[in-house]
């Protein structure tokens, strides 16, 4: 039966709504809590330090920080893969009159294509840059995400690879919530519409609030 369903192409763009929208509710958490970081140092900090404790004494130290973590993971390879294979069963389903002319792909799947490629490279360089601290450009101290945050903003190509992939996100997010409502049947004549607003609206709150923090660090506002 779940292999049935995950041959499928229904099967596969369910996979991608479902994990997406997993995601998206992590986003819309991430970039709260980052907005934090105008009330200060303490308060920035003691955040990062609550994400670790959050669940005790039922929890220890870091385990729903960890079941966090494993649910994106797995969000984030059945996002990828279903996504990989839906694009060579596009490819495999064309006809044979283009073998010698390809077929440009549209401008949407170009952007999400794209896009996840960005967003996906940005994850890795994201983890080694603010959570292990591999390529960070200060003195990384793990438990001072304020300073850590501070220092990645005080570079020029911080700066520049985080606001590239906050538009990314934006732009990813605001075909994906409309593909993934008419994935799971959301989608009608009469809202349709409303359901455009709304993933323009999510996409361009999303993309302020992150982008917000480079911009407070650039201008000074947060030191
Ligand atoms: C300006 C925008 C962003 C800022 C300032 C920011 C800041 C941070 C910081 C400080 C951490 C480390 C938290 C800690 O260890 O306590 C973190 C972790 C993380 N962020 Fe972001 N983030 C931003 C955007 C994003 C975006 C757009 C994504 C996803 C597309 C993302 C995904 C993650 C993930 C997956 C982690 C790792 C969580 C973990 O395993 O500990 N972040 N971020």
């Amino acid at each position: 039966m779940a292999r049935t369903v995950w041959n499928s192409t229904v099967g596969k763009k369910t996979v991608m709504a479902v994990s997406g929208l997993v995601m998206l509710l992590y986003l819309v958490a991430h970039m709260l809590g980052n907005l934090k970081i105008f009330f200060g140092t303490d308060e920035f900090n003691h955040y990062a330090h609550w994400l670790r404790t959050v669940g005790e004494p039922l929890m220890h130290y870091e385990w729903t920080l960890w079941v966090i973590r494993v649910v994106l993971v797995v969000a984030v390879v059945a996002h990828a893969v279903s996504a990989y294979q839906l694009s060579r069963r596009d490819i495999k389903a064309r006809p044979s009159k283009y073998v010698h002319k390809k077929p440009r792909a549209g401008y949407a799947t170009r952007t999400m294509r794209w896009g996840g490629i960005i967003l996906g490279l940005f994850i890795v360089w994201h983890i080694l840059d603010l959570t292990t601290g591999t390529v960070h450009s200060g003195g990384f101290e793990s438990g001072k995400p304020y300073q850590n945050v501070v220092d990645t903003f005080s570079t020029w190509y911080g700066n520049a690879i985080y606001i590239v992939a906050m538009l990314a996100v934006g732009l990813h997010i605001r075909h994906g919530f409309w593909s993934a409502a008419q994935t799971l049947g959301v989608g009608s004549r009469t809202r349709d519409r409303a359901l455009k607003a709304v993933a323009d609206v999510l996409a361009l709150l999303l993309t302020a609030g992150f982008l917000a923090v480079p911009v407070g660090v650039m201008t000074g506002v947060v030191s």
